[in-house]
């Protein structure tokens, strides 16, 4: 398939693809088409067996700026109602495979949203985060006010909505909203070698540990441990726990196969 607004490189690195959102004009603002293609982007990436890990990023001076301003700026409330365009990214939100964000530069609104419904986050020392929706009269509508408040807690997450202000990727590092902060000149590439580092794992354990983790925010305690428990179960009906413990008896290094 062929997209306007992302480029899809599927094989960046063995078994790694590489999505790059692509409006750089717009400082790669999330209009609904953008959203639409990352979709089904990462539905089909999700059924490739050759891709294990997908690596999503912008460029150096925006990895997103928000959902599209002028596209939603005449909108009434039943015009939103009836495209409910935050319903594709629940789609985002249900793909099986790591995603690993590389962001630089702004990383705002629906950037900062897109950004949390990844799994690890590399940062430029540029990216500057933050969710200004209270600036131009609204709110965070794709998840800013629940995932940045698990995130980084109830004070930053409030000051950050209520006031819009951009917190630094310094900032973001010390709140836990990102992994690892890196020079610009690096981020990419950190982002993609640790794309690489997880692509050698067993990619049916990496699924079901993502599963088993992501659980733990909609979850209570119990339920949380039982999912952990059956999918800890359930990778002994993988090929790859049989190589992965052999692997460990004989002092080798495993060969995972996905299956
Ligand atoms: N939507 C549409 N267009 C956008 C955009 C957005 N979110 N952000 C930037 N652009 C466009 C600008 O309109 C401009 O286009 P033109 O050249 O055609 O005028 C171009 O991108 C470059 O932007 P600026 O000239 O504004 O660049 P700047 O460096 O002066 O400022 C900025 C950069 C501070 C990021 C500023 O562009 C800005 O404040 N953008 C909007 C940020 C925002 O409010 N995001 C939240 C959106 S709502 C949302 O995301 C809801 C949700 O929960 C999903």
């Amino acid at each position: 398939m062929t997209y306007e607004f992302i480029t899809v490189n599927p094989q960046a690195q063995k078994f790694v693809t590489l999505i790059q959102l692509n409006r750089p004009g717009e400082l790669n603002a999330l209009n609904r088409q953008l959203m639409t293609e990352l979709s089904s982007a990462l539905r089909e990436l999700d059924a490739d067996e050759q891709v294990r890990v997908i690596v999503l990023t912008g460029n150096e001076k925006a990895f997103a700026a928000g959902a599209d301003i002028k596209e939603m700026a005449d909108a009434t409330a039943i015009d939103m109602v009836n495209r409910d365009q935050f319903a594709t990214w629940d789609l985002i939100r249900k793909t099986k495979k790591p995603i690993i964000a590389a962001v630089s530069g702004f990383v705002l609104g629906g950037g900062c949203e897109l950004m949390m419904n990844c799994d690890l986050i590399v940062a430029s020392e540029t990216a500057r985060i933050g969710q200004p929706e209270i600036k131009i009269g609204v709110m965070p509508g794709a998840g800013g006010t629940q995932r940045l408040t698990r995130s980084v807690g109830k004070a930053l997450a409030m000051e950050m909505v209520l006031t819009g202000r951009f917190i630094t990727a310094e900032e973001a590092l010390r709140a836990g909203l990102v992994n690892r902060v890196v020079p610009v000149e690096f981020y990419l590439k950190e982002a993609l070698m640790w794309a690489q580092e997880i692509a050698q794992l067993s990619p049916v354990a990496v699924k079901l540990a993502k599963e088993a983790v992501l659980q733990a925010f909609n979850t209570s305690l119990d339920e949380g441990l039982l999912l952990e428990r059956k999918n800890f179960y359930l990778c002994f009906a993988s090929e790859d726990q049989k190589e992965g413990m052999k692997a460990f008896v004989e002092k080798r290094k495993p060969e995972f196969t996905g299956k």
